[in-house]
């Protein structure tokens, strides 16, 4: 069975203070338990950290980028070896901000993805369209591409360890959300493609989460929908009770 996850997206937002005040103030709120799996991606200088003050609890310390090599010259770089060492097991990989700002191209992100997957990593593998895309009609084009490049050259074994993030570019950081139905569209259309090359049973526990401007007053109703398993959330995941009602 597909499992409800819900993963905090810190993005570049938390220095080391302000990283432990929030996994201070998650930790406060888990009492009530949750009835699915929590992720926090703090930045990776606060890793090992953040994992560190986790570990007694539900949540998971989540990468939010990998390098597609393994060891050696690359300036700058975070190894998926350095990731598991500090206790990874769950790396973020093709987010747009990825995508669109550093040039990440289809087949770094699957080179990036067959890296993680290899170690025996979890890969939240993030597709979406832009506003254009959408508006010309092909949002399932583009994101039936990202995913085809992106994931269909792997086994599905390894396929069971993707979770995939629908994060419709133009939703993302601007308060805009796809409707609950165009985001039921789109899961759906994406696991019937996922089980076009990887089966039913593989597309039946694949998690697709939703991201863009996932907040406490409209989560509900989207995570309500049956192909959507969670989300992948960013801004309202760097206040604790927000991302805690989320979830
Ligand atoms: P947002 O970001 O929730 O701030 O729109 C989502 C994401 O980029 O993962």
């Amino acid at each position: 069975m597909r499992k409800n996850i819900v993963a905090g997206n810190w993005k570049m937002n938390c220095d080391l203070p302000q990283t432990r005040s929030l996994i201070i103030d998650l930790k406060k709120g888990l009492e009530k338990g949750f009835n699915c799996e929590l992720m926090i991606a703090p930045s990776h200088p606060f890793l090992y950290q953040a994992f560190n003050s986790t570990s007694d609890t539900i949540i998971e310390v989540v990468a939010q980028n990998v390098c597609e090599a393994q060891k050696g010259a690359y300036t700058g770089e975070v190894s998926v070896d350095m990731l598991d060492s500090v206790g990874i097991k769950t790396i973020i990989i093709g987010h747009s901000e990825r995508r669109d700002i550093y040039g990440e191209t289809d087949e770094l992100l699957a080179a990036k993805t067959k890296t993680a997957l290899e170690k025996g990593m979890r890969v939240i593998f993030c597709c979406g369209e832009h506003l254009e895309q959408r508006q010309a009609g092909k949002h399932f084009e583009t994101v039936t591409q990202q995913i085809e490049k992106g994931l269909f050259g792997f086994t599905t074994e390894q396929m069971e360890r993707v979770i995939v993030a629908y994060e419709p570019v133009w939703a993302i950081g601007t308060g805009e959300t796809a409707s609950p139905e165009q985001a039921q569209e789109m899961h759906a259309h994406l696991r019937s493609f996922i089980a076009s090359k990887f089966g039913e049973e593989t597309a039946n526990n694949t998690s697709i989460l939703y991201g863009g401007s996932v907040k406490p007053s409209n989560a509900a109703e989207i995570f309500a929908k049956p192909d959507v398993d969670g989300g992948l959330v960013g801004g309202a995941s760097l206040d604790a009770q927000s991302f805690l009602d989320i979830a």
